[in-house]
């Protein structure tokens, strides 16, 4: 246990790349006392990533791994030194918060059941980048956003929550990724509450919410406040 430990209160460590919207959401829900949980530590591989600035207007602290670095010596050794910077922080939960670098074998095994990443799309559908553009050529009428633990696969892993986004007529890609982003900003801070109270097992491919009952499914949004599918 660190110093600054408090039982049953979480460490959470948050990997970005880019502007730490999702980061910021979590911080918040930290904050609010809706977590049982606290930030440690927020990690990019970007010196430039604007998250940081964000991160540190919260007082939580900071650290770069750039990854130019580490070119030519493997994906492993640049996770080696970012999990060496999270145990620094003494942190035992980790979010992907847009953080744009395929992870090692070896982080996604040292951090099992305890990893989380959100993805904008309705997972198995359309993993990878630009998961609004996706949805919109691809023509689905719902799509939105998925937190799952990580596993060896990009955008894959045992299913924590999800939240539904209608697709409407006239959208663009960057409507709908906007309304999809409002939606990642409920359902991370759902899916790390979940995982922080301890109440996710993972089932070969299926996660269990202990509490869940029928009818009342705690880690699923849909649809979203303000969509036409509400009123129905
Ligand atoms: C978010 O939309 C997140 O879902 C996405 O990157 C964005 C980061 O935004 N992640 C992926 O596409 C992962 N495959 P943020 O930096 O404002 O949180």
């Amino acid at each position: 246990m660190t110093p600054a430990m408090k039982p049953g209160v979480k460490r959470v460590g948050i990997l970005i790349s880019g502007r730490g919207s999702n980061m910021v959401a979590l911080l918040e829900g930290m904050r609010a006392g809706e977590i049982p949980a606290e930030p440690a530590v927020v990690v990019s591989n970007d010196p430039g990533a604007a998250g940081l600035a964000k991160a540190r207007a919260y007082g939580v602290a900071t650290a770069v791994v750039p990854q130019q670095e580490f070119k030519g010596k493997g994906r492993q050794a640049h996770d080696e030194a970012v999990a060496a910077e999270l145990d620094r922080h003494g942190v035992e939960i980790v979010c992907l918060a847009g953080y744009m670098r395929i992870l090692s074998p070896w982080f996604v095994e040292r951090y099992h059941g305890r990893l989380l990443n959100i993805h904008p799309a309705l997972l198995p559908s359309f993993p990878g980048l630009h998961g609004a553009k996706q949805a919109l050529d691809h023509g689905v009428r719902v799509t939105g956003c998925t937190v799952h633990f990580v596993d060896a696969q990009v955008d894959h892993g045992p299913i924590v929550a999800q939240a539904a986004v209608a697709v409407q007529p006239g959208d663009t890609e960057e409507t709908l990724a906007s309304r999809i982003l409002e939606q990642e900003h409920r359902v991370y801070p759902l899916a790390l509450r979940l995982l922080a109270e301890g109440r996710l097992t993972i089932e070969g491919h299926r996660v269990a919410v202990a509490g869940e009952e029928p009818g009342f499914p705690q880690a699923v949004i849909s649809p979203d406040p303000g969509d036409p599918l509400a009123s129905r």
